[in-house]
């Protein structure tokens, strides 16, 4: 039943502490800017800093920061280039307003699921793996190439799961607490789960969503209820499918070809405490 044995679970991985820091400045001046142009740069990174300043006095009166005040922005991803917002309504899920995933459990649906995330694994540029926090390895046969996944598709991998296991009389190898539950491509699918859900609970924490849930009165009740459908800032997801669409490593990845290569993790990342 396993539909995606090409997908990567990431078991056994520890799960890495990457804080939010500012990735190290870029020092890109050439000498053949003109003075205007400099001039202009000049100008723009002063009203730029004055903001960033503004945004950061504006900021430390309210929260104590565990992170250095600086260290606004989020780490470089090559996905950063595809990332745009939204505002978006969610599904509330219930009898008056399902979303399209709440049927049950069919090929239809594992399709539904399927589709949303195995594309998943990238293959990066040279340029765009120097630039990560973390190292990661080149594609054997595949010259200047870098393996990455974005992270999103694996919790969307990881949230399938939970489903399936939600549901074992459907999806039998995913029944969790039984010994027979061994699947070659995912392993031992009790701690695969496990692995999944603290994964997508550190995942929720990690990108602490701060929309308002409401309260509203209806007569026809005569008291307030809860409103689900409010307005949420999202990311545009299909913008990042149509990136990870673009560069899905299609060949067969061997991981046991092991190249050597200059990339260096950039020093404001490893000196992390
Ligand atoms: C799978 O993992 C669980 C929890 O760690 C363990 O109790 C069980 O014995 C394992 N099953 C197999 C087949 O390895
Ligand atoms: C709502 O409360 C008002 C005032 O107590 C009452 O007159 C009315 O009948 C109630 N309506 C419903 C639907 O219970
Ligand atoms: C697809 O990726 C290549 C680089 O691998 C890039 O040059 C091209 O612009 C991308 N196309 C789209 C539609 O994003
Ligand atoms: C990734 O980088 C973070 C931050 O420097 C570090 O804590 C973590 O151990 C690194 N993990 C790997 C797999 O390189």
């Amino acid at each position: 039943m396993s539909k995606d044995q090409e997908y990567h679970p990431l078991i056994d991985d520890p799960s890495g502490d990457v804080e939010d820091v500012e990735p190290p400045a870029k020092s890109t001046w050439r000498s053949k800017f003109s003075h205007t142009v400099l001039a202009v740069l000049l100008a723009a990174e002063t009203l730029a800093l004055g903001i960033a300043v503004f945004a950061l006095f504006s900021r430390a009166s309210q929260t104590a920061c565990t992170v250095p005040l600086h260290s606004q922005h989020a780490l470089y991803s090559p996905a950063l280039e595809a990332v745009e917002q939204e505002v978006q309504v969610y599904n509330v899920g219930f009898s008056s307003d399902f979303s399209p995933f709440q049927i049950p459990s069919s090929p239809e649906l594992d399709k539904m699921w399927s589709d949303l995330y195995n594309f998943g694994i990238s293959r990066i540029t040279k340029e765009e793996a120097a630039k990560l926090p973390n190292k990661t390895h080149a594609i054997p046969g595949d010259d200047g190439y870098y393996i990455a996944e974005l992270d999103v598709f694996h919790n969307l991998h990881c949230l399938n799961k939970v489903r399936m296991a939600l549901d074992p009389d459907y999806y039998p190898d995913w029944r969790i607490s039984t010994t027979n539950n061994w699947i070659p491509s995912q392993k031992n699918a009790t701690q695969h789960v496990s692995h999944c859900v603290d994964w997508i609970r550190q995942s929720i924490m990690c990108n602490s969503d701060t929309s308002v849930i409401v309260w509203q009165w209806e007569d026809y009740l005569n008291a307030s209820v809860v409103k689900g459908n409010v307005a949420h800032t999202c990311r545009k997801f299909d913008k990042l499918q149509t990136w990870a669409k673009n560069r899905t490593l299609r060949k067969a990845y061997d991981p046991t070809v092991h190249i050597e290569d200059d990339i260096v993790v950039p020093v404001f990342y490893s000196e992390l405490p």
